[in-house]
């Protein structure tokens, strides 16, 4: 097991009627700005749930934060920051909401230009940012419990990260019933995204932390059971809650102490993205597969591991396990109604791969994955593997 320091300063409140409890939590004479996405929470009730637990507070509103946060639009929300004097932001949605405040929380108090803090990067200590707090409407991607933030400028056609200490909400509301609302292609990407969390953080090679691999491996065996019923089946509360703390906790830091971390198919997946606008759970589902077989030498012991822990793949010789296991993982994508090539996305794939490799010769990210050895020419193989 590696060295490793482990501090998660977000509180969780998670259950039934939870969202009234925010007046508990919320400083008393704080000017909030209450942020949300394109309007799902107005028709699902989310919208004035939260407005009567903040009815004895000061608060302005910010709504229209698109899928995949946009800068400009985030920009806006800038001002109303600055002019107000606001100094404390609740997020009320799913990862794109939350990413975006959480850029807001930083760009408040940065005194360069805030596009800077993503492309720099700059690394967000704590006490440099606004308090932020959030209310999760879509279980995902674990902004709710962790420190980082993606946003996209289309006009650039970018798509990038950044975070740090400072960038923890101070709390999170997890209720799980807001999942009545979410389209199937939604919980779909949630249970996707999760589960890739999980594999970034895991998929390497053996290290010994016998802990962190169990608790990863639990976290994609309930991801597996919830699936059907969370989207073939009647609302239940219990599955929406099991799914949504899988969510949190697949990306809320603990799995990744003491481990090697991947991140090499998000890293590629946003690049997709940002060219071709497929949604982020689905770029995952896309690269992975090519990415396991392309690194099939070094990552071979823990593909094994994988099928035969979570999938019961006894047979057969560590090549041969670690094969089967792909295989179950990709038909586990499709049993989400999940397309796992990137034709299935676009027809106008043709020269993507040199796309994405300049891209990654640009950003000097020379050397990713565990080993930091996979060139940009290795993404570009990858890519083309996933056509
Ligand atoms: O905008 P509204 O109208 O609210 O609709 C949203 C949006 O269209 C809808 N939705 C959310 N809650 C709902 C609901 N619809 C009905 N009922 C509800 N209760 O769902 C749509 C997608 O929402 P979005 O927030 O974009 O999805 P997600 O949570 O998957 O977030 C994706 C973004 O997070 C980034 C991704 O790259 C992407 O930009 N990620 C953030 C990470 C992090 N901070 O740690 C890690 C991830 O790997 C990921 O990169
Ligand atoms: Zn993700």
């Amino acid at each position: 097991m590696l060295n490793f320091e482990f501090k998660n300063p977000t509180k969780i409140i998670f259950g039934k009627n939870t969202i009234e409890k925010i007046t508990e939590e919320l400083p008393k004479d704080a000017k909030i700005l209450m942020l949300y996405g394109g309007g799902s929470i107005k028709k699902n009730g989310i919208y004035d749930q939260v407005k009567s637990a903040l009815k004895d507070f000061s608060v302005e509103e910010f709504g229209g934060i698109p899928a995949n946060p946009e800068y400009e639009t985030l920009m806006d929300a800038l001002k109303i920051i600055k002019e107000k004097n606001i100094d404390f932001l609740l997020a009320v949605g799913g990862g794109s909401v939350i990413d975006g405040t959480k850029f807001l929380a930083a760009a408040a108090k940065y005194e360069g230009e805030p596009w800077d803090i993503l492309t720099k990067p700059v690394r967000v200590l704590e006490g440099e940012a606004l308090e932020f707090a959030s209310v999760l409407t879509l279980p995902a991607t674990g902004s709710e419990m962790n420190s980082g933030f993606v946003v996209s400028r289309r006009e650039t056609k970018e798509k990038l990260a950044s975070g740090g200490p400072g960038l923890f909400p101070k709390f999170s509301i997890l209720d799980p019933e807001v999942i009545k609302s979410i389209p199937k292609k939604q919980l779909a990407n949630g249970v996707m995204d999760a589960y890739m969390h999980v594999l970034e953080q895991y998929m390497t090679y053996p290290t010994l932390a016998t802990l962190q691999d169990r608790i990863a491996e639990s976290i994609l065996q309930t991801l597996q059971e919830v699936s059907q019923p969370l989207l073939n089946e009647d609302y239940n509360y219990d599955t929406a809650g099991n799914f949504m703390w899988c969510c949190t906790m697949a990306l809320n830091g603990l799995i990744q102490k003491g481990v090697p971390t991947d991140w090499a198919v998000h890293a590629i997946g946003h690049e997709l993205t940002a060219n071709f606008g497929i949604d982020h759970a689905r770029t995952l589902a896309v690269i992975a597969p090519s990415h396991y077989r392309f690194n099939f030498e070094t990552k071979k012991e823990k593909l094994a591991q994988y099928g035969e822990r979570v999938w019961g793949i006894t047979e057969g010789s560590i090549d041969e396990r670690a094969e089967k296991a792909i295989q179950k993982m990709e038909e586990f994508f499709k049993s989400l109604e999940i397309d796992i090539k990137l034709s299935d996305y676009t027809k106008d794939y043709e020269g993507i791969s040199d796309k994405i490799k300049d891209t990654f010769i640009e950003r000097k990210m020379t050397g990713i994955g565990e080993h930091k050895n996979l060139t940009p020419d290795n993404v570009k193989e990858i890519v083309e593997m996933s056509y």
